[in-house]
């Protein structure tokens, strides 16, 4: 799949479904799940490398984890999910420049496809601009954008109306400059729909209620991997507790077949 196909998508109503994945094991169950698009989410700072935020990760382990993510699909390449990567804190606030050999690199040496990046502060809208006309395609982030955890903390975003107005208005902005979607994370449910039916870009939500065009979800935090769950992200399974109470069971055998050893199975 190609980026713009994600706008199709959104034409003919079809909700479109995102996933991250952050090592070539995830990738592959996201895959075989039949997400339409894979996202090595910075968010691996937490859920993979154990960060307290997503400021720490770089863009050298962002490449890591996203060529293990290309490592894991097993469909022939035209069929696989499309890849979009992160640019990490600090890749692309700095510059135009910074950020084309940032992208630049993601796209050279990876699967990425497109990359998503956070804000809409006029640095940002050149910092797309530019990316865009030099052949990257580009994924916009709005509403809680952890990246400014430091600013906003990790609270619901656009609670009034001067500043879902902003959020309107720098949708806007990233359409005009060209990203081909946008993620809208953790605003109140009534906000996409006031963007989404203005927009042909399709509007991404992850705690921004159901009239989206699409979800993304941590793919960690769907399937209740993580001890720190978001309260909009709701698990389907307690994996966690899945795999502690499967893997104490075996720890347990082998205790158990160490004190009979003529108990003992090949387990
Ligand atoms: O890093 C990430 O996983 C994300 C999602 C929360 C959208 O940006």
């Amino acid at each position: 799949m190609i980026p713009t196909e994600l706008a199709r998508l959104k034409q003919i109503g079809r909700p479109i479904t995102i996933l991250t994945a952050w090592d070539s094991l995830s990738s592959a169950i996201v895959e075989a799940a039949g997400a339409d698009v894979v996202l090595v989410g910075d968010s691996l700072a937490m859920v993979a490398l154990g960060h307290e935020t997503t400021l720490p990760v770089t863009l050298e382990q962002m490449l890591h984890h996203a060529q293990a993510v290309g490592r894991g699909f097993n469909r022939p390449p035209k069929e696989q999910p499309l890849v979009v990567c992160d640019l990490p804190f600090l890749s692309y606030q700095c510059g135009e420049d910074q950020a084309v050999a940032a992208a630049g690199s993601l796209l050279k040496n990876s699967c990425t496809a497109a990359v998503k990046l956070e804000g809409a502060e006029p640095e940002i809208i050149k910092v797309i601009e530019r990316l865009v006309r030099m052949g990257i395609p580009v994924m916009g982030h709005l509403g809680l954008t952890p990246q400014s955890v430091n600013q906003v903390g990790y609270r619901r975003q656009a609670e009034d109306k001067n500043s879902q107005d902003k959020v309107v208005a720098n949708a806007f902005k990233l359409e005009e400059a060209g990203c081909f979607s946008i993620v809208l994370e953790h605003v109140p449910d009534s906000l996409p729909s006031l963007i989404r039916h203005k927009l042909t870009i399709p509007i991404i939500g992850i705690g921004a209620g159901a009239d989206c065009d699409g979800q993304v979800r941590v793919t960690a935090d769907l399937l209740g991997l993580s001890s720190k769950q978001p309260p909009f992200s709701t698990p389907l399974i307690s994996g966690r507790k899945l795999f502690i109470d499967s893997l104490k069971s075996w720890v347990d055998l082998q205790h158990d077949q160490g004190e009979n050893p003529t108990n003992s199975t090949s387990q």
